[in-house]
């Protein structure tokens, strides 16, 4: 279920500009990089002393609305308390509104925005927001 190819035909059902298995298989490599992930979902998160990023959250389209990406959140929350992170940070479009309601429903707040961060499939630009959430 961790196969980095597996994970990658995930990512590719749920983003635009897919990673493939040799960049998720790069990214867990990195300093810090956890996984937390069911058969349908992933998130792969980076902790740096105190602070975290959420690198990115993904559920296949047919398991959504079932609570698997509320479920690999709170996991990840957990983990990282345990882990004595005092604030976590992502990225997510402006315009994605399912994660945003996921995110705002475990407190996350705005923290800033990166206009025209992502390229979309049509060659359109999106904001990027970040969001923060303060774990103590
Ligand atoms: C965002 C994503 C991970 C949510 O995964 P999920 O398994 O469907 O989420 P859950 O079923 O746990 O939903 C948890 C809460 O998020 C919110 N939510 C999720 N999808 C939603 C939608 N389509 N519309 C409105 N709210 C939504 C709701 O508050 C929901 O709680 P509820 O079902 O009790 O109302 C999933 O839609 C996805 O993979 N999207 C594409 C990739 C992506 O955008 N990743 C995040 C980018 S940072």
């Amino acid at each position: 279920m961790n196969d980095p190819a597996h994970l990658a035909a995930i990512h590719a059902s749920a983003f635009d500009t897919p990673w493939d298995a040799a960049a998720i298989r790069a990214l867990l490599d990195m300093p810090g990089a956890e996984l937390e992930h069911e058969a349908e979902g992933f998130l792969l998160w980076r902790r740096a002393a105190d602070e975290a990023e959420i690198v990115t959250l993904a559920v296949s389209p047919e398991a959504r609305r079932q609570g698997l990406g509320g479920r690999l959140l709170d996991r990840t929350l957990g983990r990282a308390r345990d882990q004595g992170v005092a604030r976590v940070f992502l990225e997510v479009a402006h315009d994605n509104d399912s994660a945003l309601a996921l995110y705002a429903s475990r407190g996350f707040e705005k923290a800033g925005r990166r206009p025209a961060y992502y390229a979309r499939a049509d060659g359109a630009r999106a904001d990027a927001l970040i969001l923060a959430l303060n774990l103590c």
